[in-house]
């Protein structure tokens, strides 16, 4: 199995000692996403229905120039940048398309194009990829305006309420906030750069919420497709509950 990269190269795209059915981590994201992004692309477009209640559009959160005075475009398109730069620079996500977009390397062990000057992420343009930690600064300010989003679905014309859309935006913020919190900036913000971690009280406190982060990054993969399911899911609702074709139920 351990060959040299020049050596599986010589054997062709695709080639592989592999016996298993590798391409089957392949297909769910090359559907998952494509999916993702050709409904994520028209939503982000379409600058209506976006709203309903107290419901609004993770897709459209924060909401800016809804009345067009300066933008005449879509809101959304305003802030389509920061949830989009995190995700795509996000290190789960760079593995996955890669692999199922670029096919470089289709899979682990499995041969990739021939690259003449081959650089990854040190040339030009996969360099940028290292701007996540900035998309992480960004990201957080961006939950917490979901988290308002999410607390104000409980207030009906002043008084405490909830419908189906509440738990749905509920839900949402819960799995973002995971897969936020799980990432691989984030931990090695909270628990990089210290040589010892029981040298001080603020060092020991760093271990503690490192070692959480730990436990969330393990899962990352895992909370990176919840939560984009859980944002696709709650911006069809609302646009759903919006244009008229659904009801939303009221439980409270
Ligand atoms: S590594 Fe995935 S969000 Fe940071």
């Amino acid at each position: 199995m351990a060959e040299s990269r020049g050596s599986i190269g010589l054997q062709g795209f695709g080639r592989t000692l592999r016996r298993d059915a590798w391409w089957w981590e392949v297909l769910p994201v090359v559907v998952g996403l494509g999916a993702f992004g050709i409904y994520a692309t028209v939503r982000a477009f379409e600058g209506a229905y976006y709203s309903w209640g107290p419901y609004l559009s993770p897709f459209y959160s924060p909401l800016i120039d809804a009345q067009h005075r300066v933008w005449p475009l879509s809101p959304a398109l305003l802030i389509l940048v920061f949830p989009l730069g995190f995700r795509v620079t996000c290190y789960y996500y760079r593995k996955a398309y890669y692999r199922a977009f670029f096919m470089d390397p289709p899979a682990c062990a499995v041969s990739e194009r021939l690259h003449r000057n081959y650089k990854g992420e040190t040339g030009f343009p996969f360099v940028w990829q290292n701007i996540h930690r900035y998309f992480l600064y960004a990201g957080i300010i961006f939950l917490c305006f979901l988290w308002y989003d999410a607390i104000r679905a409980f207030w009906w014309d002043g008084h405490f309420g909830i419908g189906v859309g509440t738990l749905v935006l509920l839900a949402n913020i819960i799995l973002l906030s995971l897969y936020l919190f799980s990432c691989h900036s984030l931990r090695h913000l909270v628990g990089g750069n210290v040589d010892c971690f029981s040298c001080s009280a603020i060092n020991r406190a760093r271990h503690g919420a490192w070692k959480k982060a730990s436990w969330l990054n393990e899962r990352h993969q895992l909370f990176a497709w919840f939560s984009l399911f859980s944002v696709g899911f709650a911006d069809f609702y609302v646009r759903m509950v919006a244009s008229g074709l659904f009801k939303d139920f009221r439980i409270l």
